[in-house]
């Protein structure tokens, strides 16, 4: 398939591209960095050059590329989640997820692009019986930074499940830790290695239904078997081929 990655050079991004190119996918990524740029053709991708809030470039690059599959990997988070940063992180991050998947969706659909799959969060589920499933609701109730995020979430989220024809996949993933995400190790629950998230990209991009999956690590706040059922989600999947039990 030919494959849009925006966001190619992300945490998530990174150790996507080279399962999508061993795979066997076509992948135009993108970049705002001509250096990153370079780098990406370098591993075998078709970069493009774009800033996603700049609409009319990003539909021109959606068109010149055809994909059969837009993936957005998009983030506007502090390096390593520095804390002195994350209060305008968070707002920063929840327009991308508003106005970024909006300008992002329009693309797809000006192109006839009939399938999306966008990165979501795993842990904005509202206070209730746990494990919290795919259906169960955001927290609309929430205060402070906790909103400007759950606000985002449901945009993005209501955008890539309700914007018809278009085949929309979402990922509520964990808190990431593992290479480019500058953490080893996360004591966060729901947690996720960044190498599993990517391979649920991959799995989302060749197998998924329209709707909502959770992928993290098995733990007591929410249920991943629809992932595993449906798609054949390993949590333990590793880049490397060693897995942790
Ligand atoms: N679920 C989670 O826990 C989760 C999810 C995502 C990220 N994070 C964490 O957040 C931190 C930063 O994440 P990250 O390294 O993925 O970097 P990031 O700075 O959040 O960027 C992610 C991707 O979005 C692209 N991007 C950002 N703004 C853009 C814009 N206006 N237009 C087009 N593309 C744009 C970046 O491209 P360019 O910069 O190349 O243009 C990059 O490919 C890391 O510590 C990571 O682990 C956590």
């Amino acid at each position: 398939m030919k494959i849009f990655l925006a966001g190619a050079t992300g945490a998530i991004g990174t150790q996507l591209v080279p399962l999508l190119l061993s795979s066997g996918h076509l992948v135009t990524g993108t970049t705002r960095s001509i250096t990153k740029g370079d780098a990406l053709r370098s591993a075998g991708v078709e970069p493009v050059i774009v800033d996603v809030f700049d609409a009319p470039a990003l539909s021109r690059a959606v068109a010149a590329a055809r994909p059969d599959v837009v993936v957005h990997q998009l983030t506007d988070l502090p390096p390593g989640l520095d804390p002195s940063r994350m209060a305008e992180g968070a707002r920063r991050n929840a327009r991308m997820r508003s106005e970024g998947t909006k300008n992002l969706v329009t693309a797809a659909l000006e192109s006839a692009v009939p399938r999306l799959v966008a990165q979501s969060i795993a842990w904005m589920y509202a206070p209730g019986p746990e494990p919290h499933s795919e259906d169960d609701s955001l927290d609309v109730g929430a205060q402070g930074t906790r909103a400007i995020t759950v606000g985002g979430v449901a945009t993005l989220e209501r955008l890539t499940l309700s914007s018809p024809p278009i085949d929309g996949i979402v990922l509520r993933y964990g808190h990431l830790y593992g290479p480019g995400t500058g953490t080893a190790a996360t004591s966060e629950v729901p947690c996720l290695h960044v190498d599993a998230a990517a391979s649920a990209a991959l799995l989302a991009i060749e197998k998924a239904h329209r709707g909502i999956y959770n992928i993290a690590e098995p733990n007591g706040y929410l249920s991943i078997e629809k992932a595993r059922r449906e798609l054949g989600y390993d949590p333990h999947f590793r880049r490397d081929g060693h897995t942790t039990p």
